[in-house]
């Protein structure tokens, strides 16, 4: 798709990432189930190795199916690069790996996915790189705690589960002031609400798995590269990208690629040595779920605003979290952030603590009861004794998460049968 600057949202959506094949003229996308590509001949092998020409080698690198969803996203995102990974953790996983070395640390929310605290905090913990967990609500707490050895600021748009929505624009310029990245998990918004690298992030992680995807059927993570942060300008915090690279015969990321650095040091480098790759199957299922994410997305958030209103009147609900709510602490911020929707995801409480919340999720019949969220169908899980369960009580307690708390993932169902299928639930917790 050529001038895809100039397209809109929709237009993207359809058209970016994939046009025909060049040897048949196919519209649809195929799969290109290889692993690796026929070389013209010893000096064309010799040339894709040493990054001169670019095409395909082995799959673990690059393959068509993938670059099409890669493609796709990265219009959408309005980002200088993305690359497609195995899951939502393995894109956090070789973002660190690409970003920090023995001795960095990081600044995170601790208000994110679990996952992501347990990934930090017991893996790469083990390797020197520390992280800071601090209050992201407050840019003030997250300048102080960025120091000399800081290699990036960790947060997420619409925080999993608590809800809180990122100040986006004085992250960024807290982030900026001290000179790293700020790295956005943009999973409960996607670009269709959100695209926080307008809002000055450097670069932003996803987990496909929920919205993007939608249909519930895979794994997948993405990383996307905002081209706006100066490596050159930090060699010493980041010579994976501002300094030769020995593993790839001394190639500057920055100088040669660029605005696109960090999308090509995570191809060329860190992917090819921690190999996360997605499968072409997936990939090709992604490409096509870009197609309707304005669309699901919009009724996502249609549905979520009658969802939670109807959860903030009801007498056996003792509070709700959704960005869209008056009633939400950051509200105001919702509306220019997310100003065409706040997505399905919400978080409440139920009169009578974690036997209630059993009862409800137990009497369910439409809902599904499952780990999993961003689906085209409404979801519902207690985060405390699943998702963030490997998480200590006092961590919960810091991040906000009651033991009654409840999350909810309003799909694309009519309203009114979720509605009912809700008042169902809150019947029975509360005899
Ligand atoms: C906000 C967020 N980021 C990352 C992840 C990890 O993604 P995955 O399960 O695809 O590895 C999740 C999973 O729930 C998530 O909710």
């Amino acid at each position: 798709m050529k001038d895809n600057k100039n397209y809109g949202f929709m237009t993207k959506a359809l058209h970016a990432g994939w046009e025909r094949d060049p040897a048949t003229g196919s519209s649809g996308l195929p799969i290109y189930a290889t692993s690796a590509y026929q070389f013209k001949d010893s000096a064309q092998a010799a040339s894709l190795f040493k990054l001169e020409e670019e095409g395909y080698i082995y799959s673990r690198l690059a393959n068509p199916t993938v670059k099409a969803f890669e493609d796709g996203l990265n219009a959408l995102e309005g980002g200088c690069g993305a690359i497609a990974l195995s899951s939502g953790q393995a894109a956090l996983a070789h973002l660190v790996a690409a970003l920090c070395s023995s001795g960095s640390n990081l600044v995170v929310s601790r208000k994110v996915y679990g996952g992501t605290v347990t990934l930090l905090q017991n893996v790469f913990s083990r390797f020197g790189i520390e992280t800071k967990f601090v209050d992201s609500d407050h840019p003030c707490q997250v300048e102080e705690a960025i120091d000399d050895d800081t290699r990036g600021v960790i947060t997420e748009t619409i925080g999993n589960p608590m809800m809180n929505v990122a100040p986006l624009e004085a992250l960024a310029r807290a982030a900026h002031r001290r000179g790293v990245p700020l790295i956005i998990d943009n999973t409960f918004a996607t670009p269709a609400l959100c695209r926080p690298i307008e809002w000055g992030a450097d670069a932003v992680v996803y987990s496909t798995t929920k919205y993007v995807s939608g249909n519930g059927n895979l794994i997948g993570g993405a990383i996307v590269d905002g081209g706006g942060f100066d490596w050159r300008a930090y060699p010493e915090k980041f010579p994976g990208l501002a300094l030769p690279d020995p593993s790839y015969h001394d190639i500057v990321f920055a100088e040669r690629y660029g605005r696109s650095a960090l999308a090509a040091k995570l191809h060329c480098s860190v992917l090819r040595d921690m190999g996360g790759c997605p499968s072409a199957f997936d990939a090709y299922l992604l490409h096509l779920s870009l197609s309707t994410l304005a669309l699901r997305m919009a009724r996502h958030s249609e549905n979520g605003l009658a969802v939670a209103k109807f959860l903030e009147k009801h007498p056996q609900v003792e509070w709700v979290r959704y960005p869209g709510l008056e009633s939400h602490p950051q509200n105001d911020m919702a509306k220019v952030y997310l100003k065409d929707g706040c997505g399905g995801m919400m978080a409440f409480g139920v009169k009578g603590g974690i036997e209630a919340g059993r009862k409800l999720v137990d009497s369910l019949s439409l809902i599904g009861h499952m780990a999993n969220l961003g689906q085209t169908r409404t979801l519902i899980i207690h985060p405390a004794s699943t998702t963030h369960s490997q998480l200590t009580s006092g961590q919960r307690a810091e991040a906000g998460l009651s033991d009654g708390l409840l999350r909810l993932s309003v799909g694309l169902e009519d309203a009114a049968d979720i509605i009912t299928d809700l008042e169902k639930g809150l019947d029975a917790a509360g005899k």
